[in-house]
């Protein structure tokens, strides 16, 4: 086991230098935009229609806000790690920095459940809107080519899950600023689609649909919010950009904790406008929110928003597999994975190996496993990320006090204990197959340290740093 720590000279030197550095190309709009494109998706489009209905009727809304401050408790402690260590590789770098190697490491493995599994299950999510709009020009595909593997419906591959996921690694292949540019114009469709949404449904609203409000009970609202967490997923995307964002320390807390509150507002209306229209019960449908346009008899509006939808999930998608990309190449950069992981195309700017063993890994995941079996791994591993990233704010404060902070953390320790607990109560939330799932994951990944990773990484090969001190970060 090694608990051997990152010096924050390290990190910023590695970020910094010409070798295998990436370009500071990103202002704070791109990064509210990357944040929006990576948070309005599946959540809001999709899983909305059964947490109404199974868990927390019109109190959904109530839900939404239970999870949305979780994760603002989160943001609050990315924005102040992103803000002083602008690296990337986001959660895992800070932790090899607060806590050592294995943690970095399990920390990162968690991650790979958290980016690169959400985009499998994003994927899927995609092909089901994608095939919704085919047949309603009348076309149809192949059913064995419709979604994941599953013998009863007689379904192997989902094609159109695979095709998407290779299109866009190609598109993340050719640069970040091509990327942000597609993903600034598909941003503004996917919050013009939300926006008409609401614009056209409050005029339909009935009150009387809010009562009973809240017909499952608290537990009900609870379990809601479990469900709907997967739909604020990917505000911490944010902070894996550090290292190609301009003037990090300012912008990077901007663009996380603006895109956090713009998606609740959004989802809180949209929630409002969902449950006022048509009665809970009758929304456990797979597109709640155009199926409530029906519903009115909007069908022309219904079509628009199912394209909005199809594009808010398609960025989604890029911000999650973006990420996932980021996360191999700090991994690779620090040994833990093979160093083929971290060449940078000189002529993209982009690390283009990487980038492609991604995109081919989630097209698997995503092709063949259905969409219902990755959500809740994602949801363990996206919390247990905001545990460790809550802590080492608080461990990186006791160790390092002099380490420059544009952004601080409010209330610390006490956001450090409420991100613990809440985060806590989400996962002692998850079923128990999960749990058995979760707990398999975990013990490959150590399996892969202790094989490679223990012996390879960088670290093992030099000496052991001096604790950094606030005028060695101003060398840097
Ligand atoms: N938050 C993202 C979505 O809802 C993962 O699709």
């Amino acid at each position: 086991m090694n608990f051997r720590k990152k010096s924050i000279s390290t990190i910023l030197i590695n970020s910094n230098s010409g070798k295998n550095s990436l370009k500071q190309v990103l202002g704070a709009t791109d990064l509210i935009l990357l944040g929006i494109g990576c948070i309005i998706g599946t959540g809001i489009f999709v899983l909305t229609g059964i947490a109404a209905s199974e868990h927390a009727g019109p109190a959904l809304v109530l839900s939404f806000i239970i999870s949305g401050i979780v994760c603002a408790f989160a943001a609050l402690c990315y924005s102040e790690l992103a803000s002083s260590l602008p690296a990337t590789g986001s959660a895992y770098t800070y932790s090899y920095i607060a806590f050592g190697e294995l943690v970095a490491w399990i920390t990162g493995w968690a991650l790979i459940l958290e980016y690169g599994m959400a985009a499998s299950a994003v994927a899927s999510g995609w092909s089901s809107y994608f095939q919704g709009l085919l047949n309603g020009f009348g076309l149809y595909l192949p059913t064995a080519l419709t979604s994941g593997y599953n013998l009863e419906k007689g379904t192997f591959i989902d094609v159109p899950a695979i095709v998407i996921i290779l299109t866009l690694t190609f598109l993340l292949s050719k640069g970040v600023r091509e990327l942000t540019r597609v993903n600034s114009t598909m941003v503004i469709i996917k919050v013009g689609a939300v926006l008409l949404f609401i614009a056209v449904g409050v005029w339909y609203v009935q009150p009387d649909n809010w009562t009973p409000f809240m017909p499952f009970g608290f537990s009900g609202v609870a379990a809601g919010a479990a469900t709907v967490f997967f739909a604020y997923l990917g505000f911490d995307v944010v902070s894996t950009a550090a290292e190609e964002v301009k003037n990090p320390q300012k912008n990077m807390p901007i663009g996380i904790i603006a895109s956090l509150l713009i998606c609740t507002a959004l989802y809180m209306i949209v929630t409002l406008v969902l449950t006022g229209i048509v009665p809970y019960t009758e929304l456990n449908v797979k597109n709640p929110v155009a199926f409530a346009l029906n519903y009115i008899h909007q069908d022309w509006v219904a079509g628009f928003i199912s394209l909005g939808a199809i594009t808010g999930m398609t960025t989604v998608l890029m911000g999650l597999i973006y990420a996932q990309t980021r996360l191999f190449f700090a991994m690779s950069r620090d040994g833990l994975f093979p160093k083929v992981l971290n060449k940078v195309n000189a002529k993209s700017d982009t690390p283009v190996v990487t980038t492609w063993v991604t995109g081919i890994l989630v097209a698997i995941f995503g092709g063949v496993i259905p969409l219902n079996k990755l959500a809740e791994m994602v949801s363990m591993g996206t919390l247990g990320a905001y545990i460790i990233v809550s802590l080492g704010v608080l461990s990186l404060r006791k160790t390092n006090p002099d380490l420059s902070r544009p952004f601080k953390a409010p209330f610390l320790p006490l956001i450090t204990l409420l991100t613990v607990l809440s985060c806590g109560y989400l996962i002692l939330n998850l079923s128990a197959v999960t749990w058995i799932a979760c707990g398999a994951w975990f013990l490959i990944g150590l399996i892969i340290y202790l094989v490679f990773g223990r012996k390879n990484s960088n670290m093992a090969n030099q000496p052991l740093e001096e604790p950094t001190t606030l005028s060695q970060q101003e060398n840097v």
